[in-house]
C-alpha cells in the first residue's frame, strides 16, 4: 500500500456518467480536496462525458455550482478556478459506435496538445453496470484503451459489480478480454474510508492485539452497517437489488476480509488481496437450509427518524406498492481455517434504522475463573473492541474495573481513542484515497475479480432461497428501530444479542 507523499502522474480522468449524482457528490469534491493537498499534477484534465449535449462552459457552470455545495466551505475561488481551466465536456449516445467515441479521441488529443499532458488516461465508469463492458469495448476499439509506450490506461468500475455469481462471472470475463486484470479497478468506497484502512495497522501495526485475535480468545466477531437514509431517491436500483447484494458481497465484506485476514507477506496489492481472498473463499457456502436459519431479511415500515414521521419502504418514490425487495439484511456464517474455525461472525445491515452507526466489534471470552465469588459481583464484564467506523471514527477498549469502595463491585468501562481528537477533522469523501491510488497505480484498496466472485459465490445462494420463497410478513420492522425481532432471535438463539450502543 502506497503511503508516499507525492503527486500523482500527469493524466487526465475521463468520467462516463459526469452530468450524474455520483460526479457532483463525491468525485469532484474529492478531486478538490486532492488538488488542495497538492496531490494532484499540474499537468492534470477531466473530461466529462455523459448523454446530454453540452457545451464545456456549460458544464463548467455546473461544476462551479457543485463544488459550492458539496465540497463544502473549503471550495475557494482559486481552488475552483484551477479546475475550471482543465475540465472539458462532450456528450453524446453511449450506444453508438462513432460518434460519441471519435470525439473523445480528438478531445483526449486536444486536451493533452493544450495542456502539455502525456496521454496517460483513467476511465471513470459511474454509469450502470450493464453499460460496463460496452463503453469499455469501445474505448479500446477506438484505440484508446490499451497502455502502451509507457503511457498507462485505467479503467475504474463502480459497484455493483454484477447481481449475482454468474453476472459477474461473466462481466470479469467479459472485460478481460479486452483489457488485462491490472488495467481494472473496481471500486469499493469503504476502502477509502480512513478507519478502514486504519484495521490493518491497528493489527499488523501493533504487537498487542494480534496474540488474541483467533478462536483461542475471541467469542464472535459483529458487524454492523446501520443508516438512518432511506432509500432517496434511488427506488428504482434499490427495488431492484435489495440490502443484500447492495451492501453484504462488497462493504460488509471488506470489513470482514480485513478483520479476519492473516498478516499479508507484504502491503503490495497482491499480497493483502490475497489474504482477503482466502477468507472468503473460507467462507461456507450457504445451503438452502443455512439461508432459512442463518439469513434474516427485513423491510421498513412507516416510523419515525430523529422525530421526524418517514413512510414505509413500499411508499417510497419508484418502489414498488407490493415490493417484496429487502431494506435490512443480518446474516450469521463461520470461516473455516485455524484461526476462526467456530467463531461465528454476525453481520447486518439496513435502510431508517435507530441510528447511522457502522462499527465492527471483537467479543472476546469471558475471563477463565469467577474469582470474586464471596463478593456482590455477580457476572464479570467481558471484553471488547469496538471499532467505529462512522459517523464517529475511533476504536474502544471495553473492560471491567473495580468500583472504588470497600466491597468488590465491578463497572464496566469504556478506554476511548477518537481519530478527530488526535489527527483534527479530516474533510474527505472516501474518494480522495482511491482516485489518487488509482493515479499511481496502486491496487490494494481495489477488488481483484477473484474477490469480487468469492463475495457473490456466498451471498448468491441465499438470494436464490429468498427469490424462491417470497418474504411473507414484510413489512417486518419500523423505521427508527433496530429491525426485524427476526435477527435478534437468530442471535439470541446464540445466548448472544446485537450491540445497539454508540460512542
Ligand atoms: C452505497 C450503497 O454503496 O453505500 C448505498 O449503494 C449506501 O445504499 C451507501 O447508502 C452507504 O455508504 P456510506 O459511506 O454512507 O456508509
Amino acid at each position: 500500500m502506497a503511503g508516499a507523499d507525492k503527486t500523482a502522474d500527469p493524466c487526465v480522468m475521463v468520467i462516463f456518467g459526469a452530468t450524474g449524482d455520483l460526479t457532483k457528490r463525491k468525485l469532484f469534491p474529492a478531486l478538490y480536496n486532492l488538488a488542495k493537498d497538492g496531490h494532484l499534477p499540474d499537468k492534470f484534465a477531466i473530461v466529462g462525458v455523459g448523454r446530454q449535449e453540452m457545451l464545456s462552459d456549460e458544464f463548467r457552470d455546473q461544476m462551479i455550482a457543485d463544488l459550492k455545495e458539496f465540497a463544502g466551505k473549503e471550495a475557494d475561488e482559486n481552488g475552483i478556478k484551477w479546475f475550471c481551466d482543465r475540465t472539458y465536456y462532450t456528450g453524446g449516445d453511449f450506444d453508438d459506435d462513432k460518434k460519441l467515441f471519435a470525439d473523445i479521441k480528438d478531445m483526449l488529443r486536444d486536451v493533452c496538445d493544450a495542456n502539455d499532458i502525456p496521454p496517460n488516461f483513467f476511465y471513470y465508469m459511474a454509469i450502470p453496470p450493464s453499460m460496463f463492458a460496452n463503453v469499455a469495448k469501445k474505448i479500446v476499439k477506438n484505440g484508446l484503451g490499451r497502455s502502451e509506450n509507457g503511457n498507462w490506461r485505467r479503467f475504474i468500475f463502480e459497484k455493483p459489480f454484477g447481481r449475482d455469481l454468474a453476472s459477474a462471472q461473466k462481466l470479469n470475463a467479459d472485460l478481460l478480454k479486452i483489457l488485462n486484470e491490472d488495467q481494472i479497478y473496481r471500486i469499493d468506497h469503504y476502502l477509502g474510508k480512513e478507519t478502514v484502512q486504519n484495521i490493518m495497522v491497528f493489527r499488523f501495526g501493533n504487537s498487542v492485539f494480534e496474540p488474541i485475535w483467533n478462536r483461542n480468545f475471541v467469542d464472535h466477531v459483529q458487524i454492523t452497517v446501520a443508516e438512518t437514509l432511506g432509500v432517496e431517491q434511488r427506488g428504482g436500483y434499490y427495488d431492484s437489488a435489495g440490502a443484500l447484494r447492495d451492501m453484504v458481497p462488497n462493504h460488509i465484506f471488506q470489513l470482514v476480509t480485513l478483520t479476519a485476514m492473516e498478516p499479508p507477506a507484504s502491503f503490495n496489492a497482491d499480497s493483502v488481496r490475497n489474504e482477503q481472498v482466502k477468507i472468503l473463499q473460507a467462507i461456507q457456502p450457504f445451503s438452502p437450509e443455512d439461508a432459512l436459519q442463518c439469513a434474516v431479511r427485513g423491510q421498513y415500515a412507516a416510523g419515525a427518524i430523529d422525530g421526524k414521521a418517514v413512510p414505509g419502504y413500499r411508499s417510497e418514490e419508484k418502489v414498488a406498492s407490493d415490493s417484496n425487495t429487502e431494506t435490512y439484511a443480518a446474516l450469521k456464517f463461520e470461516i473455516d481455517n485455524w484461526r476462526w474455525a467456530d467463531v461465528p461472525f454476525y453481520v447486518r445491515t439496513g435502510k431508517r434504522l435507530a441510528a447511522k452507526h457502522t462499527s465492527i466489534v471483537i467479543q472476546f471470552k469471558q475471563a477463565p475463573l469467577m474469582l470474586f465469588r464471596d463478593t456482590p459481583v455477580e457476572r464479570l464484564t467481558t471484553n471488547r473492541i469496538e471499532i467505529h467506523i462512522q459517523p464517529d471514527e475511533g476504536i474502544t477498549l471495553h473492560f471491567g474495573a473495580k468500583i472504588p469502595g470497600p466491597i468488590v463491585k465491578i463497572g464496566a468501562v469504556d478506554m476511548d481513542f477518537n481519530y478527530s481528537d488526535h489527527f483534527g477533522e479530516q474533510i474527505s469523501t472516501g474518494y480522495e484515497r482511491l482516485l489518487y491510488d488509482c493515479m499511481i497505480g496502486d491496487a490494494t484498496l481495489f477488488q481483484r475479480a477473484d474477490m469480487v466472485e468469492a463475495g457473490w459465490r456466498v451471498v448468491t445462494p441465499i438470494l436464490d432461497v429468498w427469490n424462491a420463497i417470497p418474504a411473507r410478513s414484510f413489512p417486518n420492522y419500523t423505521a427508527g428501530s433496530w429491525g426485524p425481532a427476526e435477527a435478534d432471535d437468530m442471535i439470541g438463539r446464540d445466548g448472544r444479542s446485537w450491540k445497539n450502543t454508540l460512542i
